[in-house]
């Protein structure tokens, strides 16, 4: 009798075991894009050599993200401000094991448009994607003067006059463009990032997917028209260097429970959590004597129409040890 009862619970945890090399496999199988990581073996130093498609990550020159050193921005006078459709798009949020991405739902009718400022084309918002710290002192992807801010929002759309979708134009010539927008500790937060957060608990694990109603990039954006622009790459595999990207030079602003609630997000299933989705940015990256321009002349009078065209225009980064109050520039 008892050997019977021994002999069935050695049966069952063989066949949990078994079970559990078949989950295992089944999760590697999945695809290439399920199982690179932040750190580790499969951590960013490595994502060149996992997959050929993803050679840049290793050889690329014009990669992102980068530190922006505010002293050597070239002001130029021809960028206009961008712009932004204000119309609501739905969507759904999704945890993919690396990141939460806030893709909008391909279907809809109306498209938000992202056009001016350094852009050629119109290229048509797809996808934000969030990352961040588990501590305040870093967790932003592109650093101002080094500084990490806890969070970034990226906003990619891509080319919509010459591609089909984001797949499509992701590694083709003037594909996408990422949107940068720095998150700051405080104590006004964004109402349209509130829209985000309020489904954090949906997404807790990964492959967790929580629908999004009705948000609005433009509601989104911090009040400002400055921004520094350079062209890169994707930050995650595989380093496309296909990106325009446009830093904005004031932040959005989110709440300590907001914070909170981002860090207890898991890069695993609820079965095997594994480690907290936080801490996902990738390096910084070499500039390789790619130039960061500004549209932001600070030597122009207030009352001026003309810019200044003054060759030894300095930028300095604000230093981020006071209030947190609303007026803050990045640079
Ligand atoms: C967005 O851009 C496309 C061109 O790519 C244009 O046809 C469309 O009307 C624009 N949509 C809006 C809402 O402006
Ligand atoms: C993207 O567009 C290309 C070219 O039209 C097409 O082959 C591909 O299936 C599309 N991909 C998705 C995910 O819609």
């Amino acid at each position: 009798m008892i050997e019977n009862i021994l002999h069935k619970t050695m049966f069952i945890r063989i066949l949990i075991c078994l079970l559990g090399i078949i989950v295992l496999i089944n999760d590697t199988e999945a695809s290439w894009e399920d199982w690179w990581t932040y750190d580790g073996i499969s951590g960013p130093s490595f994502w060149g050599l996992i997959n050929p498609q993803w050679s840049l990550c290793s050889k690329g020159r014009r990669q992102s993200p980068i530190n922006i050193e505010p002293d050597k921005l070239l002001f130029d006078p021809h960028l206009r401000p961008v712009q932004v459709d204000k119309h609501k798009v739905a969507g759904s949020l999704h945890n993919t094991g690396q990141f939460l991405v806030f893709k909008a739902d391909k279907d809809a009718k109306t498209r938000v448009n992202i056009t001016g400022g350094p852009l050629a084309y119109h290229y048509q918002f797809e996808e934000i994607y969030i990352h961040y710290g588990m501590e305040n002192g870093h967790g932003s992807e592109h650093r101002v003067n080094n500084y990490a801010f806890p969070a970034e929002i990226q906003v990619y759309g891509f080319n919509a006059e010459l591609y089909h979708n984001m797949s499509e134009a992701q590694h083709k010539s003037q594909g996408l463009v990422a949107l940068s927008i720095m998150v700051q500790l405080g104590e006004k937060p964004n109402p349209e990032l509130r829209i985000i957060t309020s489904v954090f608990n949906k997404v807790q694990y990964r492959t967790q997917t929580a629908p999004v109603g009705h948000l609005s990039l433009r509601e989104l954006l911090p009040e400002t028209d400055g921004y520094m622009t350079y062209e890169g790459s994707t930050t995650h595999p595989g380093c496309w260097e296909t990106a325009v990207w446009l830093i904005l030079n004031k932040p959005i602003y989110i709440s300590a429970q907001e914070l909170y609630a981002l860090r207890r997000l898991m890069q695993g299933t609820e079965l095997t959590p594994k480690a907290p989705l936080g801490n996902n940015a990738r390096p910084l990256q070499g500039l390789h004597h790619r130039t960061i321009r500004t549209n932001i002349d600070f030597r122009k009078p207030p009352d001026s129409k003309c810019p200044s065209m003054t060759p030894d225009t300095r930028y300095r980064a604000n230093t981020w040890q006071d209030d947190g109050s609303l007026t803050h520039n990045v640079v």
